[in-house]
């Protein structure tokens, strides 16, 4: 089904997700799980986090109902994050409740790639539309400091991830786009090497600034690449297009290198706010809506869910989540403050 286009708002019947600022929220977050298979420096310590008990992560069917009534409300995009979304226990079942939402939104997944091949077969059958596999290095030891998986597991890692992305960029199903954390004295020499992935094959190279979230990751200044950066070394590298920003297209500027069949990504979360042309909420494993990554206002879903709360008390509470989004975060690299929420649990 078509999605909603982004300025559909009046002829929608029923509120719709607008927030205080006029900004229309139409793309929910979904984390599926905390539970994560790799434990990447910025996000995870590497003995790991206290997991979620059971009973407290939404079930299968939580989760597909939240969906479905932000749907009513005007959502056309969902994607599923973790933790790593792909370890989530009944992952077909959910996938198949979300593909039968209609209005159809566009599905699509947020992984580290390490179950890409194995369960790309699920995401086609279910029409997710683009998977973002995260990947910081494209060399095996630095694969394996970055991920934590130490060697020689990080390589057998790498070789898996990498499997899955070109297992997926040869389905020709569905878009792929590799989503890199810029990373000062760790990555920054392979931004040449990425781009370069784009010359050959249909794929979205992304690069993302680092930043300052989760409590159990101390933040290492000295680590963050600003995007400019990762701008001056893609120019290096050849003329570099600038492409157009399409409605939806999210936060990154996009550029391609002459010639190239896949495009590059940069997204500067911090050094340039584009928090005016935020259109998301965010649902972390334990149904606390957020509606923003850098503020600690949350919603708690879960006593709606199990108290026996009607959809339309549900969707009471999901407008008034988007009431709460703040105009903009106030971080920029000189005015870091770690933000409370936890990425594993939320997803990015
Ligand atoms: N800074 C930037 N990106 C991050 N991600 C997780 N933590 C951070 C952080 N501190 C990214 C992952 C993945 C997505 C889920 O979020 O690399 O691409
Ligand atoms: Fe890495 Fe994502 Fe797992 Fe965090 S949740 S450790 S960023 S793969």
């Amino acid at each position: 089904m078509t999605p909603v286009p982004p300025n559909a708002t009046l002829s929608l019947p029923g509120p719709q997700l607008v927030d205080a600022f006029g900004r229309r929220l139409h793309y929910l977050r979904l984390s599926i799980t905390d539970l994560c298979n790799l434990r990447c420096l910025y996000c995870m310590p590497s003995e790991g986090i206290a997991k979620l008990e059971q009973w407290e992560v939404l079930s299968l069917e939580e989760l597909a109902r939240v969906a479905r009534v932000a749907v009513g409300l005007g959502v056309d995009k969902i994607r599923l994050t973790g933790g790593e979304p792909l370890l989530r226990r009944g992952l077909d079942k959910l996938l198949a409740e979300l593909d039968a939402i209609r209005p159809r939104p566009d599905l699509r997944l947020t992984t580290n790639g390490l179950l890409l091949a194995e369960k790309l077969p699920l995401l086609i059958r279910y029409g997710i539309s683009t998977v973002n596999v995260s990947l910081d290095s494209l060399r095996p030891e630095r694969y394996a400091r970055v991920t934590g998986l130490g060697a020689p597991d990080g390589g057998r890692a790498l070789e898996r991830v990498w499997r899955g992305v070109e297992a997926a960029l040869a389905s020709g199903a569905l878009t792929v786009k590799l989503n890199v954390v810029a990373l000062g004295g760790l990555n920054d020499d392979e931004i040449g090497d990425f781009a370069r992935l784009t010359l050959e094959r249909p794929l979205a190279v992304r690069f993302i600034e680092y930043m300052p979230v989760g409590r159990h990751t101390p933040f290492q200044p000295q680590r963050f690449l600003p995007a400019a950066e990762v701008l001056k070394s893609l120019k290096q590298l050849g003329e570099l297009e600038t492409l157009p920003h399409r409605p939806g297209d999210g936060p990154a500027q996009r550029f391609r290198l002459a010639g190239a069949r896949g495009e590059l990504g940069v997204i500067s979360a911090l050094s340039s706010h584009f928090c005016a042309q935020c259109n998301r909420l965010r649902l972390s494993a334990e149904g606390l809506l957020v509606p923003c990554l850098f503020s600690e206002a949350a919603l708690d879903l879960r006593p709606l869910l199990r108290g026996g709360a009607s959809d339309q008390e549900l969707a009471q509470a999901l407008l008034q989540a988007a009431q709460a989004k703040p105009q903009g975060h106030h971080q920029g690299p000189a005015s870091l403050h770690v933000a409370g929420c936890q990425m594993s649990r939320l997803g990015g």
